[in-house]
């Protein structure tokens, strides 16, 4: 059971302020100061574990749910999770995030506990404007995107998956700034050579996947720190774009479809400033919070199957060096 008591033996807390003074709390609550930051939510004197009606924000701050954000999963450290669908959520603002660094779904029948990855190509790409709309509204107008999709697809028939999703982002409004390829160097055993040693039908296979570079309305970024974290080696070689790192393992991940650790990396350290805050709307299992801990960014991921978002939670606990939190009094 946690109760004020116990907080206050770890956290040297105010004697409650009187503009506090009103609440309905059973025990005096302490006033805490996160990163400069009050906490001015009602921390409740008395609280079970395991009561739903509360939600744990923070390490042993926990507030009323109805204070919240119903679909937040997670959050400390300018780490937020949200188990909910990118298409519903009314969590984000408008005009907020500086960086959005993603991989959808491809639509190449990959086996998602809560997302069918088999639609007909026309209904995919109904689906990709209506979140790419999302996006756009998300990003401040000096916000860019880095969009990590596939150039083309060749199972189940051809489809030139790059180009159509470019159009779509440009019929919205994005801006198009340019194209990073991601050669995975993954030489897998090919089969589908179509004719072989023949010109009657042969297949052509690009082993390489993209990252499409867009912006809001500006390209020259205002907002934010101004502070940069690049270093020299890594701008020169990260300015060429072609990249060239291997693809994440499955199994070790626990994902279906984890993108590395590199890939987000490297689009925040390249395209945001230090303290700028950074959106995965497919978060999966938390590659992006990840790099976003490790870069000092704040971040938010966006899941719409639970089992992912805690994986991405735990990962974060486990990997992001989310440990000890220091509190300031009031
Ligand atoms: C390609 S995976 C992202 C993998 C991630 N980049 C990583 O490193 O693990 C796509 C993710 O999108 C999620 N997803 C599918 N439809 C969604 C929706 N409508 N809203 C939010 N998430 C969705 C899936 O559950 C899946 O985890």
């Amino acid at each position: 059971m946690l109760t004020a008591k116990n907080i206050s033996k770890n956290l040297k807390v105010s004697k409650k302020p009187s503009k506090y003074k009103k609440t309905a709390s059973p025990v005096p609550f302490p006033v805490l100061k996160h990163n400069g930051t009050s906490l001015k939510h009602n921390v409740t004197g008395l609280i079970k574990e395991q009561d739903a009606s509360y939600v744990e924000v923070d390490k042993q701050i926990i507030v009323s749910r109805a204070s919240y954000p119903a679909d937040l999963y997670f959050n400390r450290n300018s780490i937020q999770i949200y188990n909910t669908d990118i298409l519903k959520t009314e969590s984000i603002k408008k005009n907020s995030i500086d960086l959005i660094v993603t991989s959808p779904p491809y639509n190449v029948d990959i086996q998602y506990n809560s997302h069918n990855d088999t639609m007909d190509y026309g209904d995919y790409l109904s689906f990709t404007k209506k979140w790419l709309e999302r996006c756009y509204d998300f990003l401040k107008d000096d916000g860019r995107f880095c969009l990590n999709i596939p150039l083309d697809k060749n199972k189940g028939g051809q489809q030139s998956v790059c180009a159509d999703i470019t159009t779509i982002a440009k019929q919205i409004g994005f801006k198009y700034h340019s194209t990073i390829i991601w050669n995975e160097q993954n030489i897998s055993r090919r089969t589908a050579w179509g004719s072989w040693l023949s010109a009657s039908a042969p297949y052509v296979i690009a082993p390489v996947e993209v990252i499409v570079i867009l912006y809001k309305k500006e390209w020259k970024k205002t907002s934010g720190s101004r502070k940069s974290d690049i270093t020299k080696r890594e701008f020169m070689e990260w300015t060429n774009g072609v990249w060239n790192f291997s693809g994440e393992s499955k199994k070790r991940i626990g994902h279906p479809a984890p993108f590395p650790l590199e890939l987000p990396r490297r689009c925040i350290k390249l395209f945001s400033f230090v303290g700028d805050t950074i959106l995965d709307p497919f978060l999966g299992s938390g590659s992006t919070l990840l790099a976003c801990r490790q870069t000092d960014r704040k971040g938010i991921g966006i899941d719409i199957d639970k089992k992912y978002c805690e994986l991405a939670k735990k990962r974060i606990l486990t990997e992001g060096r989310i440990n000890q939190l220091k509190f300031d009094t009031v």
